[in-house]
């Protein structure tokens, strides 16, 4: 008899946990975490400030080592992996946006040498003309002009052409995961709905997945298939976005909710900024 077999998600994370500091000053940021992410798959990670989203992105990019616990990629446990050369293969497989792309951005380069240079983890360095080639592409799929952005520095852009820059410089290596850390907080309202909008599209143009960590209830609910509430480091709850957000049973979440404004229609939602 034959069984049928789960596939293996995209990502796997098994009673990750990471402290900070020591006996009475101890934090646990990210407390016996688990969950998994499919391929194609928008899951948000919500949470007030201090409850651990952060490290949690920070321990998924493998930037912080957990101190206990295993990160899986297909399958593969990846948190043994040490060091740019056994992680930049992971690095093509997983990137990330930041909530302050002006602090990512280094001023000292241009457009095309921030996205040039982030082809540096693909096993073989491309020739000029594919890195040309790849570096406008990654801006038109963000709604850029190559010939008017790539030879411009940080300070000629605006905060949405930066934000669409980093984007661009995750998309360019072609992630599997893409983890957005508050990537639309420096965004006023309608530009909030465009990076919003474009990461749904990355979805649907290339089955992307995207671990999409706000504190916006709001943006959860227009973005993702699946949330997960954390609270004090801990998964508190977890499941599909109207469950979770329209029928919430921890407490927290419950609590968590009744300081979002009203949640609108999936179409149209612009979250208050809180
Ligand atoms: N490098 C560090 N050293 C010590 N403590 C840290 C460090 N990084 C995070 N923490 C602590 O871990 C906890 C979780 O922080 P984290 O930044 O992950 O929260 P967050 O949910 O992202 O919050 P926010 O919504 O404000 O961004 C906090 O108590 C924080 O002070
Ligand atoms: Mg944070």
């Amino acid at each position: 008899m034959s069984v049928a077999q789960a596939p293996v998600p995209l990502l796997e994370v098994i009673d990750l946990s990471r402290t900070f500091g020591s006996g009475a000053n101890m934090v646990r940021a990210v407390d016996h975490v688990s969950f998994t992410v499919q391929p194609g798959e928008i899951v948000a990670i919500v949470g007030e400030s201090g409850s651990g989203k952060t490290t949690l992105g920070r321990l998924l990019l493998r930037l912080l080592d957990p101190t206990s616990g295993q990160i899986r990629l297909h399958g593969r446990d990846v948190t043994t992996l040490r060091g740019h050369n056994e992680l930049k293969g992971y690095w093509q497989k997983v990137q990330a946006v930041f909530q302050d792309p002006f602090a990512a951005f280094n001023q000292f380069y241009t457009v095309g040498h921030v996205l040039g240079k982030a082809l540096n983890v693909l096993d073989k360095p491309p020739s000029r003309a594919e890195r040309l080639q790849r570096t406008e592409a990654a801006l038109r799929e963000v709604g850029l002009d190559p010939a008017d952005v790539m030879n411009k520095w940080p300070h000629q852009l605006s905060g949405g052409q930066v934000q669409r820059v980093m984007i661009a410089r995750a998309l360019i290596v072609g992630p599997e995961l893409l983890i957005a850390d508050e990537s639309t907080s420096m965004c006023d309202a309608s530009l909030r709905v465009t990076v919003l909008n474009l990461l749904l599209d990355l979805r649907k143009n290339h089955n992307m997945s995207i671990l999409f960590i706000t504190h916006d209830l709001g943006q959860a609910y227009y973005v993702s298939d699946r949330v997960l509430v954390m609270y004090r480091g801990q998964l508190v709850e977890q499941g599909p976005v109207e469950h979770v957000l329209l029928h919430p049973q921890h407490d927290y979440t419950k609590r968590l909710m009744s300081d979002v404004p009203l949640l609108r229609g999936r179409e149209g939602i612009t979250a208050e900024p809180n």
